[in-house]
């Protein structure tokens, strides 16, 4: 394994050493369905070699064996850890044991995360927000970044080629060979880093308005960004930080976002005549069955929407399984400022539509009126009732916009 991975060049001092995860189609229930990288970096100044990050604990080797290509890993000097959840950290003891290095570096919360995980004992040195390393010719500059994505987030902003290690930040889960962004079709990037924000980071979307306002206001120059996973940005590496600043808002749109699933069909039927009636002002209609859907691809659909509306039978005085799935990952990622509503055929009790509008107004979301119930097959009122339902949606983001 020792010669069969190598280290691609990412500016005048840095290499990356990270590993292709092709196999991978779930990163903690968001669907990775193009795989992933988890993106280690090698930094080599006149004196010293840094390792900035690692890998998932599998993929030890062959990071090993792109570290091998450009430089002797027992040279390495120092370890940043810009954070300690395990894809970037699993084989952190093991490369600790290889390297022997003469620090490991992490933010104050990374050292108690990292000894937390792996129990390293005194190993860690914990470095200061904003305090810098000198590398003798250049300097490494460290920015706490907390919530992106975890308490103990840092990047690391390396002075002599601009280039900024973001770790979580301006990721996405996308295996390829190609390393940079500008080598990749744009309707591709687009997709996976707005996938990425809505599954990973939109909980924390306060909290990263306020990190980007402070990399902003430190006035460091920014010629590359260097993510943990996906490709790395070096054209216009602010155009994904402006993409971010967008979603922090959480602004309103015409799109109108309806998931659910159904037992006979009657749901289903539901569904697309309140679609009907949620476009007939033009807006933008997603219908996401949800037997087919995965609840990562709800949370992808809801980053840019302004309506949420859901669906659902009751079997067993319940919501379906699939529903309650999809309601609550969506719940948890807190996205703000939507309306919306609840429906659903039922045979004999129907509390699957309360139960939904529960939820829903759990997260914040502006009903627009109560829920609409079918008994076992929408007859033709049913249906116009449904599409009037889509109407006031669509009125009242009109509204809102
Ligand atoms: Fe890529 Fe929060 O780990």
């Amino acid at each position: 394994m020792a010669d069969a991975f190598k280290a691609v060049k990412v500016s005048d001092h840095a290499w990356w050493v990270g590993a292709i995860d092709w196999a991978v189609r779930d990163f903690h229930g968001y669907e990775t369905n193009r795989g992933s990288t988890y993106n280690a970096y090698l930094v080599k100044s006149a004196d010293k070699i840094v390792l900035m990050d690692t890998v998932k604990k599998p993929f030890f080797r062959e990071m090993l064996s792109r570290i091998s290509s450009v430089a002797d890993p027992k040279d390495i000097d120092f370890i940043v850890s810009n954070h300690s959840e395990m894809d970037h950290s699993g084989c952190l003891p093991e490369t600790i044991e290889a390297v022997k290095p003469d620090k490991v570096y992490a933010s104050v919360m990374g050292q108690k995360a990292l000894e937390e995980h792996f129990h390293l004992d005194g190993a860690i040195t914990a470095v200061k927000d904003g305090s810098t390393l000198s590398l003798g010719d250049m300097n490494l500059t460290f920015i706490e970044t907390r919530m992106i994505h975890w308490p103990d987030s840092m990047m690391t902003y390396l002075d002599k080629d601009q280039l900024l290690f973001s770790q979580d930040g301006f990721g996405m889960h996308l295996a390829t060979n190609e390393r940079f962004a500008d080598q990749l079709p744009q309707d591709v990037l687009d997709y996976e880093t707005a996938k990425y924000y809505a599954n990973i980071l939109l909980p924390f979307s306060p909290l990263i308005a306020k990190a980007i306002e402070k990399i902003k206001a430190s006035g460091l120059k920014i010629g590359i960004i260097a993510p943990d996973h996906g490709p790395i940005w070096r054209k216009d590496p602010l155009r994904i930080v402006g993409k971010y600043a967008g979603w922090t808002q959480m602004k309103p749109t015409n799109k109108t976002v309806i998931a659910y699933d159904t037992m006979w069909g009657s749901t289903d039927m539901m569904a697309r005549a309140i679609g009907e009636g949620a476009g007939s002002e033009g807006g933008d209609v997603k219908l996401l069955p949800l037997r087919g859907t995965h609840r990562s691809e709800v949370a992808t659909q809801i980053l840019d929407a302004g309506a949420l509306i859901i669906g659902s039978p009751t079997i067993n005085n319940q919501m379906f399984p699939t529903v309650a799935d999809a309601l609550t990952y969506v719940r948890g990622l807190k996205r703000m400022n939507m309306v919306g509503g609840a429906f659903g055929s039922y045979g004999w009790s129907g509390e699957a539509v309360k139960q939904i509008e529960d939820i829903l107004m759990s997260m914040k979301v502006e009903l627009v009126q109560e829920g609409l119930k079918a008994k076992y097959v929408p007859n033709d009122e049913d249906l116009k009732a449904c599409r009037a339902f889509g109407e006031a949606v669509a009125g009242k983001l009109k509204g809102l916009r």
